[in-house]
């Protein structure tokens, strides 16, 4: 059997929040890194993935847990580990040449020597002929190639790929990444494990023997799925589609989580977060599930195709369609309800309408905000207060951004308005509370 490199037991991590509170983003984080295996990390953006990443680097340290490298404790950063990262992260002012040896440098590494190795990585990675260059002379992918050659010349036996491919352009990133699992299958790299961070379904299954789900609030792994094909792997080959088909139900069950549980009668909170997706995105989606031929059923990968989103993008407008009772979410199919059907077939002002009524029974925060309306004489209330009390429960992001698709939404289904100067939120002009209205939306 393969050995472990890494090894992280019960890990936790909290931050501070804006009100001074700590905030748990990992909780009982327990994974293992084998030597001679490649594995892809999916998570929610926001979930903990690069936090984790940081502390198996010995970037950060953990608050609790245990973080061992060969089975020793890792105190700070780890001569043996490397990071690339999303944003490339060079020094706009060295060469290609410099920017690879800069590492090296710090370790206190010859001149000779390490022009020699830096030389090699560049020539490994694709870029020989481009040493003098400077980085605003490449292209995105050019310079992410820089950001891997800087990382491959410390030899590490571990690399940590966080998102390296997706600033890329799809085509280049598929390119890089094939490279990459070239080199990896012809033993050419002189890393023995890789964990890569991907927000990117396809991406995990083409490149990895693990793919784990990450869940979020706090940060945990939730699902493992083994990948037993040899590689490369062919992307539109029946075991490829099959097993993204497979990722896809474990992330959207996963959506179903944290956005509400009909059948299990778990519903959110006021203090939860929302997906954030604007109504036009919903309503798009909607109306393309209408017009499928099989009952408003599809798959949720072909849809990604068909809709050109990203799968986090689609995976959040899913979770916000079953939120609101328009969708429900089966073993990687999308389907509406009946109400969902209804809502892509109706005029505006019947969407509106069945709109805000779904708001009222399933977002509580939007609920909350219209009873305060509701019950307040003047009909107007600052948003402030509502931040403070999604502070106790989210990050400042998350705060802000609950509140503004509380607000998107809300306007929408016309529940109320909100002044963009004041930060005010309103009962909609045209709405006289009356006695009878008020004990109704109170009920
Ligand atoms: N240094 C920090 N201080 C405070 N909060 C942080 C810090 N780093 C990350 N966070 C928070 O931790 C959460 C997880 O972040 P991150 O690990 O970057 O997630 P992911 O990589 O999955 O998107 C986020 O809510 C982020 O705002
Ligand atoms: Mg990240």
């Amino acid at each position: 059997m393969s050995s472990p490199i890494i090894e992280l037991k019960s890990v936790g991590k909290s931050f501070r929040s804006a009100d001074g509170s700590a905030r748990a983003v990992l909780e009982n984080v327990d994974f293992t890194l084998n030597e001679g295996e490649i594995v892809a990390l999916l998570g929610k953006s926001g979930s903990g993935k690069s936090t984790m990443l940081r502390i198996m680097a010995g970037l950060i340290g953990a608050d609790s847990g245990q973080v061992l490298y060969r089975g020793l404790p890792i105190y700070g950063p780890a001569h043996g580990i490397s990071m690339v990262f999303q944003s490339f992260a060079l020094f706009p002012w060295l060469t290609v040449q410099k920017n690879v040896e800069l590492g090296l440098e710090a370790n206190g590494m010859s001149p000779d020597e390490r022009i020699q190795r830096a030389k090699s990585a560049i020539e490994l990675i694709g870029l020989s002929g481009f040493e003098g260059a400077l980085p605003r002379e490449l292209s995105g992918g050019m310079r992410q190639r820089v950001g891997i050659a800087r990382a491959l010349v410390m030899e590490p036996e571990v690399l940590l790929m966080d998102e390296a491919f997706s600033a890329l352009d799809v085509l280049t990133g598929e390119r890089l990444r094939e490279d990459i699992l070239e080199l990896w299958e012809g033993g050419l790299l002189p890393t023995k494990a890789m964990l890569v961070v991907s927000h990117n379904i396809e991406e995990a299954v083409m490149m990895a023997d693990r793919v784990l789900v990450f869940a979020s609030d706090p940060g945990r792994v939730r699902d493992e799925l083994q990948i037993r094909l040899p590689r490369p792997r062919e992307v539109e080959g029946a075991d490829v589609r099959s097993l993204i088909d497979k990722v896809y139900g474990l992330m959207t069950a996963g959506a179903m989580r944290s956005g509400r549980m009909a059948d299990k009668g778990v519903k959110m909170g006021i203090g939860d977060r929302l997906p954030e997706v604007g109504i036009s995105r919903m309503e798009g989606t909607l109306e393309i599930l209408a017009d499928e031929p099989f009952l408003g059923r599809a798959d949720l990968p072909k849809l990604a195709e068909k809709t050109e989103l990203s799968d986090h993008e689609l995976l959040d407008i899913a979770s916000a369609l079953t939120l609101l009772g328009f969708a429900l979410l089966e073993q990687g199919d999308i389907m509406l309800t009946p109400l969902g059907l209804k809502y892509a077939q109706a005029d505006n002002a019947e969407r509106k309408a069945i709109f805000g009524h779904q708001l009222l029974e399933n977002v509580p925060l939007i609920a909350y905000i219209r009873h305060g309306l509701v019950q307040d004489p003047s009909g107007d209330l600052h948003e402030d207060l509502f931040l403070k009390l999604l502070r106790f429960t989210l990050s400042e992001a998350d705060t802000l951004s609950a509140l503004r698709v509380a607000i998107e939404w809300g306007r929408y289904g016309e529940l109320f308005e909100y002044d963009f100067n004041t930060g005010t939120l309103n009962m909609p002009k045209d709405e006289e509370v009356t006695a009878e209205q008020r004990t109704r939306d109170l009920a």
